[in-house]
């Protein structure tokens, strides 16, 4: 696969010995012959499960209204867009941002909020230039609590900043079910231009929709590359039998050494910091698809593998003693870029001391290419289990091929484990409590 290098079964990884005695490679070989056609099964789902994210790398009109919309924005004198969204409306969009900002290449600001924190909202009022911006609020079910909080204290802040009303209105965009919900009746009252999420896509497997293709075609991302990444991922995934597609192989690794290997975390260890944020996107979309209380027949699962996301190489002097001496009940999946869009040589005085000499000659991309590879070989030789998905260019065609990577595991995931990979029951009772609190 040209978008991706993945090493998703090294040797020391399908020797690893399970509970029973069998190795890794023993064990997968057996699941496959236990659960064939796992993809077979997903799409059986179709109406039952909210699987409309299956087919929107092969795009359809939104994707249009998103870059018309974008570009109205843009010819209007916009020349940032504040995004009011969280969970699954903020995450993927966030994550694309952060890997494609790079240094020389910067992309049109973005501002998300993401958040009720005061600090956040206030910070981004002392730096917005309110009658430069544009306003995008993602809310699928229309009444979040962070995500309408923080849109109408933006609202107010912008009539405040002395624009019109109609000024306004022209510069808010609403991205939220295509029929339904609060935020819909409110952007027909007022004039609002709409953007759909569909019905059969969840928050969480919702990045190539409106909601996370609207502010990226502003930010300047080729959103058709993002699409075309996940598509080509799609189909060639498609074309293997079910042991060599990686979204079965990732999906089935995580389960049997889950259930069979003791392992109970999963652990993203991210080098590059304009690409921790996949890691953030991923670890809800594993947390909240798999976690669940009871199988899909009604039974107990109680299954859940707790997601981590470490910053190399920064997290080597916090969380590597851990990983190193700690217990082994850790998958650790290596994420870097093959090559740096922006790599400068370290400047050096003529002069350096003996013991630092090693440095010289090397650029700041090949001294954490090095920190990686030492990270990864050590925990390889400690008897860790390791795989890597490598970006050999951090462009929106990989990075789509990545996310549909991760959502069809997560599906496969929830096939293994006999979830609902598409709800989140225990997310509500926290917004309840919530709720009942600010009622009182
Ligand atoms: O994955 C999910 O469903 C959640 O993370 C939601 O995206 C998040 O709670 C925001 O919901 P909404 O878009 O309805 O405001």
């Amino acid at each position: 696969m040209d978008l991706l290098d993945l090493k998703l079964g090294s040797e020391a990884l399908l020797n690893r010995r399970l509970n029973d005695g069998r190795s890794l490679a023993e064990a997968l070989d057996a699941l496959n012959s236990a659960q064939p056609a796992l993809h077979e099964r997903l799409t059986a789902q179709r109406g039952k499960w909210p699987l409309g994210w299956l087919d929107l790398p092969w795009g359809g009109s939104w994707v249009e209204d998103c870059n018309e919309q974008a570009l109205r924005l843009i010819d209007s004198g916009c020349s940032a867009l504040l995004v009011c969204g969280i969970g699954g409306s903020a995450l993927g969009t966030q994550a694309v941002y952060s890997a494609l900002d790079q240094p020389g290449r910067p992309l049109r600001p973005l501002l998300v909020v993401d958040n009720v924190d005061p600090g956040q909202i206030a910070r981004l009022l002392e730096w917005a230039e309110l009658k430069s911006c544009g306003l995008n609020v993602i809310s699928k079910s229309g009444e979040t609590l962070e995500t309408m909080a923080a849109f109408f204290h933006l609202l107010q802040a912008m009539e405040g900043s002395g624009m019109s009303r109609e000024e306004i209105a022209s510069r808010v965009i609403a991205t939220t079910d295509p029929l339904q919900g609060l935020l819909r009746e409110l952007a027909g009252a007022q004039g609002w231009q709409t953007l759909p999420v569909p019905g059969d896509v969840g928050g969480r497997f919702s990045v190539f929709t409106s909601v996370g293709l609207l502010p990226l075609a502003f930010a300047g991302v080729d959103i058709e590359s993002l699409l075309s990444g996940a598509r080509e991922f799609q189909q060639e995934a498609l074309k293997l039998p079910q042991p060599e597609n990686p979204a079965w192989q990732l999906a089935a690794l995580h389960y049997i050494l889950h259930l069979q290997g003791g392992i109970s975390a999963t652990v993203q260890y991210v080098y590059g910091d304009g690409l921790v944020l996949l890691g953030d996107w991923l670890r809800q979309l594993w947390a909240e698809s798999l976690a669940k209380a009871t199988m899909v027949d009604g039974s107990d699962s109680g299954v859940g593998q707790t997601p981590v996301v470490a910053r190399g190489s920064t997290d080597q002097h916090s969380q590597n003693q851990l990983y190193m001496e700690g217990p082994d009940d850790k998958l650790y999946g290596f994420v870097t870029a093959g090559r740096w869009a922006h790599d400068p040589p370290l400047a050096l005085p003529e002069q350096l001391p003996e013991k630092l000499d090693y440095i010289r000659g090397h650029s700041f991309g090949s001294l954490l290419d090095a920190c990686y590879c030492g990270t990864r070989d050590a925990l390889v030789e400690a008897g860790r289990p390791v795989y890597e998905t490598t970006f050999p260019q951090v462009d929106a065609e990989a990075l789509g091929a990545w996310m549909q990577l991760w959502m069809l595991a997560t599906a496969y995931a929830g096939l293994l484990y006999n979830v609902n990979p598409f709800d989140q029951p225990g997310v509500e009772r926290s917004k309840v409590i919530t709720r009942e609190r600010l009622t009182r």
